[in-house]
């Protein structure tokens, strides 16, 4: 638990979006643990289970400067009065629906959360004294570049290969209108593959581990040499939350390990971390699937100070010891 700070010493009021969230219950305790006021925003979708995200908000709400509101970023009076509410000073714009193949199946509630909720967030800093707005895109947006690693300028982030990247491309560009109209200073960040405790259910590192520990069925899409830069939600935090302090006009950030693992080399870790001998099967690659992802993170570590230094093995066996603590 952290200490009462003293209201003097409070740093800032940041609105966390997606504050239940893997990424967001993160970036919120981090910002809590150095004396930040939190303002949190989660519809608690069910998405994955809600009872994780409760759990998450149960660990910040100890912490006396952390306030939630359960609601939806789409109600646009909702966010007004967010705003209206407290003195925001920054933003850090979390909440969406995240996952590729899924949108391809339901793109309209991707619209729906991760445009029109954004642009209800933008409008409504209008007129009022945020610093600094931190937007999260994806690492998607590079669709199936051939340009690697991928940097920040790539044009092939204009032909997004799937719903969910097209609405995060969407989003950067909407940022984007804000910044030019009304001053407003955007961060973009472009998280790639980010796991550890607290991960997402639905993401590839934690379905490896559960099928280990369960001796479940491990689908490997394609042969197995697709390749992803996997990062570790410790340096993804350390990374956005210097993102949320440095204001630059209007940037885009990979935040990436920068290194990549092919999907058999990640088994065969996942199979020395948890002791286990895995089931695999192999299925044909998925649609919107892409073939490697690869950041060239050199402007992050330039101007955000950016240093990722956990490698897929020693993460993923953090990752394994929360999982066996908590959900075994
Ligand atoms: N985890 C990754 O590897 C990864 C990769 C690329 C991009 N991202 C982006 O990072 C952000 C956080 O991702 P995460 O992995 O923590 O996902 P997550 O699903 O754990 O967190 C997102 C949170 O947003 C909330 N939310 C969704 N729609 C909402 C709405 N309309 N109003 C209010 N809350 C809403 C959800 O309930 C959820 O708790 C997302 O924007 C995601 O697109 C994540």
């Amino acid at each position: 638990m952290v200490d009462q700070t003293p209201t003097e010493l409070i740093m800032n009021t940041i609105l966390v979006t997606g504050v239940g969230g893997f990424i967001g219950s993160h970036v919120a305790e981090a910002l809590l643990s150095r004396g930040d006021a939190v303002v949190g925003v989660d519809n608690m979708n069910d998405y994955y289970p809600v009872s994780f995200k409760r759990e998450n908000l149960q660990l910040l709400s100890r912490h006396p400067r952390f306030a939630m509101v359960e609601g939806d970023i789409c109600d646009r009076s909702l966010v007004r009065d967010i705003f209206d509410r407290g003195s925001i000073s920054h933003v850090a714009h979390l909440a969406a629906r995240a996952g590729v193949r899924p949108s391809i199946a339901d793109p309209y509630i991707y619209e729906e959360a991760n445009v029109q909720g954004t642009l209800n967030l933008l409008q409504a800093t209008v007129g009022r004294s945020v610093q600094n707005f931190v937007v999260t895109s994806s690492s998607s947006v590079y669709g199936n570049s051939t340009a690697i690693p991928f940097r920040e300028d790539d044009s092939a982030t204009d032909r997004p290969i799937s719903p969910y990247a097209a609405t995060k491309k969407a989003t950067e560009v909407m940022a984007f209108t804000y910044h030019k109209l009304y001053g407003l200073n955007v961060n973009v960040i472009r998280p790639f593959t980010v796991y550890g405790p607290r991960g997402r259910p639905d993401m590839a590192p934690w379905l490896f581990i559960q099928s280990a520990v369960r001796g479940g069925t491990i689908y490997k899409f394609g042969d197995g040499t697709t390749r992803r830069d996997y990062t570790f939600i410790g340096d993804f935090t350390t990374g956005f939350v210097n993102a949320i302090d440095r204001a630059h006009g209007y940037e885009i950030f990979n935040l990436g390990n920068s290194s990549t693992v092919s999907l058999n080399e990640a088994l065969e870790i996942v199979r020395d971390v948890t002791g286990r001998e895995l089931v695999i099967e192999q299925r044909p690659m998925q649609p919107g699937d892409v073939e490697i992802t690869n950041a060239d993170v050199s402007k992050a570590r330039r101007l955000l100070d950016y240093n990722p230094s956990t490698s897929f093995r020693d993460g993923m066996g953090t990752f394994f010891e929360w999982y066996r603590q908590t959900r075994m």
